[in-house]
């Protein structure tokens, strides 16, 4: 959507701040011997609380309130009888609705103790994001936010998931503008005043994209490797990127 006065703004911040939270609640919740469906019972009571509703529920049928990806899963993990261990890399994706407007956030986190590399891969797959981020403004190129990503990734020798793109949000999870790369790319579109979008770079140790493996809806790597998402809402204003998916 395109921001265009405070209401609409005031919306958009309203559940933005209610998925950031949930979010960092889920976050703090998680620990060894937990089943992904008990954290994602923790999202969806944050949720509902506010009176938000899950935004991959009430748009695709997912089956569960949040996405929770664990290991060798990238995204669009269903929560279910799987415990977490010490030592999992977990990535846990949050997006809702409230009142007309939607705002989609997610993380991945190390639990416990890990390799070197996945702790390495954590900050830097967040410093991928926030140097996207910072491409967002009016007037500016959309293919800026992929190609700053694409020159941080590749000169630190990561690759990047090629077919999991970013995405305009704000009155439906997935709208216009689809399909913006967050990878080296061309594309022509720019960013106009007020524009909602994600931004997610998807950072791996070596997966170039991403597969389906057989439920209907978890994705992993493809060559086989970690990989790590960072995601927030942005609005484009004049004073540059307004992050709205912050906790608060
Ligand atoms: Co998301
Ligand atoms: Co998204």
């Amino acid at each position: 959507m395109t921001i265009t006065n405070e209401d609409e703004l005031q919306g958009l911040r309203a559940v933005g701040r209610i998925v950031g939270n949930t979010l960092q609640a889920m976050a703090r919740a998680m620990e060894p011997g937990m089943t992904t469906r008990e954290l994602d019972a923790i999202g969806r009571r944050g949720l509902e609380a506010e009176g938000a509703r899950s935004a991959p529920e009430v748009t695709y049928g997912f089956p569960g309130a949040t996405c929770i990806s664990v290991g060798e899963e990238i995204a669009h993990g269903i929560p279910g009888d799987r415990v977490l261990a010490a030592g999992d890399l977990v990535n846990i994706d949050v997006s809702a609705e409230k009142d007309g407007f939607f705002a989609d956030t997610g993380a991945s986190f190390p639990l416990g103790a890990v390799r070197p590399e996945v702790t390495r891969l954590c900050r830097d797959g967040r410093r991928a994001m926030q140097l996207g981020i910072r491409q967002v403004a009016p007037g500016r190129p959309l293919s800026g936010i992929g190609n700053a990503i694409g020159r941080y990734a590749s000169g630190r020798g990561y690759t990047l998931i090629g077919n999991l793109a970013s995405h305009g949000v704000g009155r439906a999870l997935h709208e216009w503008p689809e399909e913006i790369a967050t990878w080296p790319n061309r594309d022509r579109r720019h960013i106009h005043r007020g524009l909602v979008l994600t931004v997610e770079p998807f950072l791996s140790l070596g997966g170039r994209f991403a597969r389906e493996c057989g439920d209907g809806w978890t994705l992993r790597a493809t060559p086989r490797a970690l990989a790590v998402q960072y995601e927030h809402t942005v609005v484009a204003t004049d004073r540059g990127p307004l992050v709205v998916t912050l906790p608060g």
